[in-house]
Order: C-alpha cells, then structure tokens, then sequence
C-alpha cells in the first residue's frame, strides 16, 4: 500500500490546509541515557565556558570534543560508528520505554494535537522508537539539552509542521523545566518560550515560503495563487535572525499551490499555472528556489556569527483511499517497514531538493555550520502517527489531518536527531 498522494492531492489538500489555518489551526502552541560520563564532558563544558564569559560556543566547541572523545558516546563515537546513518533504519517495537511526556505531564499541547484527549483510542503507536541500521539513537536527555544550550536562543522556521516540532520539544523539556509563555502574537504563528533556570529560549518563527510570498487578492478575498520573490526573504525570520544561536529551517506543504516565481521584476516561472510566456513546474521546483536562497542568506550573513543551521527535511502526509476533501484518511495503529515504502513519491522529492541544497552550500563555501535532520524516511513510515480524525476541530468534521503528528508520537523522535547532531562532532 502506498501512502503518498498525488501532487494534486496535495494541492488540493493543502489548499484546504491553507483554510484551516485560517481558523486558527495552531492551537495553543524523558529522562537522562548520557550517563555519567557524559556528565562529566559536560561539566568540563561549563568549567570551560564560565572561564569564557561571552560564550563563543563555536569556538569552544573542538577543545571540548577532544575531551569528550575520551567518555563521550554520542559526541565522538567509535571510529567504525562514525559513519552511521542516523536517518536510515526501522522503527522497533519498545514497550518498556514509554513516551516521554503524556497530556497530563505536558499542559501546552495543543488541542489539535492531542489525538487522546480529542478521542483517539489505540495507543500502541507511542510504543516504538527509531533504530538506525548500523548504530543506536540516544534518546533525549532534557537535562544535557537544556545545559548544553544554556542562556542561547533555538528557533524553528517554517510552517504549522515546524510548529509541532517545537511543540513536541516544548513538551519534552517541560518535564525537567517549566517554561515560561513570554510571546505570542495577535495570529499565534510566531511565539516564544523561555526557560528561567537554564535561560533557553524557544522559538517559533512562522513563514509560509522563507522567501517574501503574498497570496493575491481580488476584491478582498484570498484567490490561492501566490506571489513568490526569490530575490526577498520573508523578513518576519530573518530580523530574528543574528539573535538566534540554533536554527531549525523546514518547509514544504504551502508549494503546492499556484504560485508565481518572481526574479527580480521578471516571472519566468510558476507551479500548476498555464500560462503561455511561463514555465510551469512542480512543487518541488520553488521548494528548491526557496531553500537555495534562505541558505544563501543565511551562509552570508555576516551578523550571524554564532548560529549553527538545521534544516529539517521534509515531513510526509499520509491520505489513504482519498484526499482532505474526498474522505481520505489515516487510521492505521503501527508503522510501516523501510520495505514498503516509496523512494519514487512525490515526499521523498522534496527531500531531495533539500538534501541538494544543503550539499551546494557545504560545496561552495559554507561560512558556518549547516546539518540535516533527515526525517523523511522515518516519517513516510508513520502512517499511524497522525490526528487523522482526531483532530478536534468541531467546524471540519470529517476531515482528516494526515499532515500534523500526534503528541506524544513519532515527531518526538525528531528532537533525538536534533539532541544527537547538537551533540556530534562535526
Ligand atoms: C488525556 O487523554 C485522555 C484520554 O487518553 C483524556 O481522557 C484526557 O482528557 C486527556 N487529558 C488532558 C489534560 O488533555
Ligand atoms: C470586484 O468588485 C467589482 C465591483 O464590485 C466587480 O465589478 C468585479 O467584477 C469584482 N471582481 C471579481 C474578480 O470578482
Ligand atoms: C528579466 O528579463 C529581461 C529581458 O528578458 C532580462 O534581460 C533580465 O535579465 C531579466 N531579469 C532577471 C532578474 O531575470
Ligand atoms: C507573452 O508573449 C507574447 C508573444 O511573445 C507577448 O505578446 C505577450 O505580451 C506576453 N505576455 C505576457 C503576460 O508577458
Ligand atoms: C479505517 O477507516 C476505514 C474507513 O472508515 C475503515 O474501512 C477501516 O476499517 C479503518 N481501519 C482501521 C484499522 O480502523
């Protein structure tokens, strides 16, 4: 069974998408495995770095992994380990390690995702961790994640789908640290959480395309065709940008609508249009243009000297039997093998796109530290992990969210990767 869609399922659906973001989609916005020996690193970290008040992290950085090489399991591997693809494996049945958060431990979960409380009944999707082929995943440590990002800013840039991630993350450090809800604008797209005893910050910054993208508008209404400036980014990230220490860049389910491509004052391009002077491509196409630009401006930006880039491959939807509007949904209650899924899926191209993108800047120059948290595969997987009907919305029933991840669920695994490649050698 395939669980992609077509590109025009995907259009439509994420027109649909559109919408119910309208009506205020958002919502709302583990313990320990290091060990002690890994504590010990960490506190060289600190001795080092109370030595070194402004905290050039970056800086810091190889001095210590030369002295977690020693203890460090997640740090520096053994060499024969090295190489191990985190992002390629299966996901294993582990009962005896459960979620590491419920919706009684973890009051922000939104109401959308909280596919318990909003009625979901199978619970044995929330039983299975991801296990690389060739190594282990350590699981998160809440207490590591929070000392090691002490008093620096991480931030999620994208879409509903980035939001989920901090939300999951959000959850995951509020069992060790209750944070503190310090913004939220009129439209609940871009929020911050801080964390008083470590000084961490979360936040989310919302943009539909990273580059500067306006829907028209004709006599007050919305069309759904969209204007894309590949020589402009959307400017509600990168104002943020020189303050923020982490950043996780993600995106993709705003692309499949109609959009024209802009350079400079030129449209040469556009996806699902039909016009005759224009070039008509998929998705995938402005998915690329954006990433490309973002990196550049990101690789060149000169007051952003501390930040230390992800980008978060795309994350797959999963209608089965149908689309948003045509009674397609997701009810299966466990996960798929890396056997049954499709690498020719229109989800494994968009990753693709990205992957190629983060490869042209570390090609040509990278000026800082780009990493790939490679989520595609796990996720095309995880049929199970989504709302489905679950999704508590009391005006669109009978639509199904086959987009955004339960919490808690399979997205948790997400800040696994994020924890290990913060954690790396690199
Ligand atoms: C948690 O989920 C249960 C169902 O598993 C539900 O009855 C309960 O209302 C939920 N609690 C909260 C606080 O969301
Ligand atoms: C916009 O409104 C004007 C005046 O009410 C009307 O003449 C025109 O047809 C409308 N355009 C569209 C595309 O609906
Ligand atoms: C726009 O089109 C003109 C004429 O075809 C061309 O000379 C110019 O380079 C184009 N500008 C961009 C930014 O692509
Ligand atoms: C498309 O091309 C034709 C012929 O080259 C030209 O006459 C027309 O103005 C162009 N239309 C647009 C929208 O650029
Ligand atoms: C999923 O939903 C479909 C359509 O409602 C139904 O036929 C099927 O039995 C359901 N499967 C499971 C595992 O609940």
């Amino acid at each position: 069974m395939r669980f992609s869609n077509s590109h025009l399922a995907e259009k439509s659906h994420h027109d649909h998408h559109l919408q119910r973001e309208r009506w205020a989609w958002f919502g709302p916005l583990l313990r320990s495995f290091l060990g002690i020996t890994a504590i010990v690193s960490f506190s060289f970290f600190f001795f080092f770095s109370s030595l070194t008040p402004p905290n050039p992290f970056l800086v810091l950085r190889p001095k210590l992994l030369g002295l977690q090489s020693v203890h460090d399991p997640i740090a520096s591997p053994p060499k024969e380990k090295r190489r191990c693809n985190l992002f390629k494996g299966n996901w294993v049945k582990d009962v005896k390690r459960a979620a590491m958060y419920t919706n009684w431990s973890c009051p922000t979960i939104p109401e959308s995702k909280n596919c318990f409380k909003q009625g979901r009944k199978d619970m044995d999707f929330v039983n299975w961790r991801w296990k690389p082929d060739e190594c282990e995943l350590p699981r998160f440590d809440s207490m590591a994640f929070l000392h090691l990002l002490r008093g620096k800013k991480l931030a999620f840039i994208g879409d509903s789908v980035a939001r989920n991630h901090m939300e999951s993350l959000l959850c995951i450090l509020s069992q060790v640290e209750t944070p503190e809800d310090v913004y939220k604008d009129s439209e609940d797209r871009f929020r911050r959480w801080y964390f008083p005893k470590s000084e961490v910050t979360l936040m989310m910054l919302w943009t539909k395309f990273l580059v500067a993208g306006e829907e028209r508008v004709v006599n007050g209404t919305g069309t759904g065709v969209f204007d894309l400036q590949f020589d402009k980014l959307d400017d509600g990230w990168t104002r943020h940008l020189p303050d923020i220490d982490y950043a996780v860049f993600s995106n993709g389910h705003w692309f499949f609508r109609v959009m024209y491509l802009h350079e400079g004052t030129n449209i040469t391009n556009c996806v699902y249009c039909s016009d005759p002077n224009v070039t008509n491509h998929d998705p995938d196409f402005a998915l690329k243009m954006a990433f490309r630009a973002a990196f550049k401006y990101v690789n060149d930006c000169k007051s952003c000297g501390k930040l230390v880039t992800f980008v978060r491959t795309f994350s797959p939807s999963h209608f089965e039997n149908g689309v948003w509007n045509t009674g397609g949904y997701c009810n299966r209650t466990g996960p798929s093998s890396a056997k049954d899924i499709n690498l020719e899926s229109f989800d494994w191209k968009m990753r693709e796109v990205q992957i190629e993108e983060i490869e042209k800047v570390k090609r040509e120059g990278e000026t800082r530290r780009f990493e790939v948290i490679d989520v595609t595969m796990a996720m095309m997987m995880r049929a199970d992990g989504h709302p489905g009907e679950f999704w508590g919305n009391k005006w669109m029933k009978g639509y199904n969210d086959c987009v955004h991840w339960c919490l808690p669920g399979p997205i948790d695994a997400w800040n696994d990767f994020l924890m290990a490649l913060i954690t790396k050698d690199s």
